[in-house]
């Protein structure tokens, strides 16, 4: 099971320090089938990372975006070359990118082949199977590829989508797809939902909202070592 917390546009240094240490209060055992990565902006990664590395926390590094070039002019991006030193996952294609920066499908697609280029993992998240579209056919490493529908309806509002139609949309995912990828779930999920969501068609969850409170966050990541 993949448990991934997307912090968005949140914390500071300081709060990155104090959520850490709220977390590892919290977190007890965690099953050897868990995996969990945090996904901060990029100026908190060094730190995330020395403390993890310091504290020997079960925690994976991911990083929120990458550029779809890999180097040059570009003022203001982050390349594969340079995150592939700090962290093992990068989100892609979440739908805010989509919405408020225009990222395309074949953006998204780019971003994923620059991902893998670099050894790193995607987390492609799509809100439709239409979205997906663009992958067919590609030459993509789907056993180090993450797909995770995530609703629009569903994200940042408290309304998760029902387990039996995101399980549906991950069986179709992975009919497209082939059994080796691994097909996650994402909106709105938090300690009281998140059980319903790991049915066997669902590789794990992307965790928002929830993820920004550390002893909430270790409560998820309780249930599903439970279950693991
Ligand atoms: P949410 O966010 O858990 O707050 O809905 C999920 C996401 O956007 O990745």
């Amino acid at each position: 099971m993949l448990i991934v917390a997307n912090w968005k546009l949140h914390f500071n240094l300081q709060e990155v320090r104090e959520w850490l240490s709220e977390f590892a209060e919290n977190i007890s055992e965690v099953d050897d089938s868990v995996e969990i990565v945090i996904c901060p902006s990029f100026p908190l990664i060094p730190e995330l990372k020395r403390i993890v590395s310091e504290q020997v926390l079960p925690v994976k590094l991911g990083a929120q975006d990458i550029s779809i070039f890999e180097e040059g002019q570009y003022t203001g991006e982050v390349s594969g070359k340079q995150l592939r030193d700090w962290v093992n996952y990068v989100i892609v294609g979440h739908s805010e990118r989509r919405s408020y920066f225009n990222e395309t499908d074949q953006d998204v697609l780019k971003k994923i082949l620059l991902t893998q280029k670099y050894q790193l993992r995607p987390i492609a998240c799509i809100s439709s199977l239409d979205q997906a579209e663009v992958l067919e056919g590609e030459l993509l490493d789907k056993e180090n590829l993450v797909i995770v529908y995530e609703p629009l309806f569903a994200i940042g509002t408290g309304q998760s989508d029902s387990p039996s139609s995101a399980a549906e949309q991950a069986q179709r995912i992975r009919s497209t797809f082939g059994k080796d990828v691994r097909v996650l779930y994402g909106g709105s999920v938090d300690l009281a939902n998140v059980t319903d969501f790991l049915r066997e068609s669902i590789d794990g969850v992307l965790v928002g909202t929830a993820s920004l409170d550390p002893a909430e966050f270790a409560g998820i990541v309780k249930k599903v070592s439970a279950k693991g």
